[in-house]
């Protein structure tokens, strides 16, 4: 039986993959459970499921964000807890990695994060603390090829996470990155590369839940992609590059 220290939980891109089953494991440990995401219908739907509320956004519009975190804290009270977990990942449309398809990754990656803890951090701060996950990637440890939209707009995120934790910490605000493999959704399903040690939703949920439960800056899973990951990034670039040239050759890419 799942518990949580939360009461009131916002998920982003709750309607879908790892947001939905996080919107389930938090209702079934009790919490009040908010979703957000585009497609009203479909939210509605995943919101009736956990007995929680709807609240449809488009992470990309910063006044729509503002909007939204108003109406939770005047409906609902405060949120203990906002999983920033709605992201996308492209197909690039021809051969080359454009600006385009980073510009489209960074919208909705990393800014769509950035406007959403713009409206929940001086509203937490007012509420006396509060604790805001975003959802990375293991794409964003090293530089992957034929990612580099998605896998920079992850890096960046990251980097983001660790850049504010301190900051946020003083606040009383817990921030924690996570930084999950492949778990098995609809951005996933029509991947041409390999996926190893693929996750369920559910189980990655619970890998999610118990590390922001713990309070840790980090939830990276599986640790056997992790880290290896890690291993590589620690190498000097140089060597690192080559390393990732090759064995992309191995695999058959160009
Ligand atoms: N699946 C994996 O293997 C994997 C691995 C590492 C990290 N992640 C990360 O985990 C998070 C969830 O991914 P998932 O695999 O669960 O994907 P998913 O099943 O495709 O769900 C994505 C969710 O985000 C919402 N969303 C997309 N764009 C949005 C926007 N502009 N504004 C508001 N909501 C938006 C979608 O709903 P609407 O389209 O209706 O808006 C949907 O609810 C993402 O940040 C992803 O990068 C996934």
């Amino acid at each position: 039986m799942a518990t949580t220290r939360f009461r009131r939980v916002w998920i982003t891109g709750g309607s879908s993959g790892i947001g939905r089953a996080l919107a389930q494991h938090y209702a079934d440990a009790g919490a009040r459970v908010l979703l957000s995401s585009r497609n009203a219908e479909k939210l509605e739907e995943a919101a009736r499921k956990v007995g929680g509320a709807a609240y449809p956004l488009d992470v990309t519009d910063p006044g729509g964000i503002e909007q939204v975190a108003g109406e939770i804290w005047e409906r609902e009270g405060p949120l203990d807890l906002a999983v920033l977990n709605a992201g996308a990942a492209f197909k690039r449309a021809g051969r080359d990695d454009t600006a385009e398809n980073l510009k489209r990754h960074l919208e909705i990656n990393l800014l769509g994060v950035a406007y959403a803890l713009d409206a929940l951090r001086p509203r937490m701060r007012a509420a006396g603390g509060g604790t805001i996950a975003l959802v990375g990637s293991l794409a964003g440890y090293v530089g992957l090829p034929r990612t580099s939209g998605y896998g920079t707009s992850k890096a960046a995120l990251a980097y983001y996470a660790e850049a504010l934790w301190a900051e946020l910490r003083r606040e009383n605000i817990q921030l924690t990155l996570v930084s999950p493999g492949f778990v098995k959704t609809p951005m996933i399903a029509a991947n041409e590369f390999p996926t190893p040690f693929l996750h369920t939703p559910a189980r990655a949920a619970l890998r999610i839940a118990r590390g922001i439960e713990r309070g840790v800056f980090e939830v990276a899973f599986p640790r056997r992609l992790a880290w290896p990951l890690r291993l590589l990034r620690a190498l000097p670039a140089s060597w690192r590059v080559a390393l990732i040239a090759a064995g992309e050759r191995r695999m058959g890419g160009r």
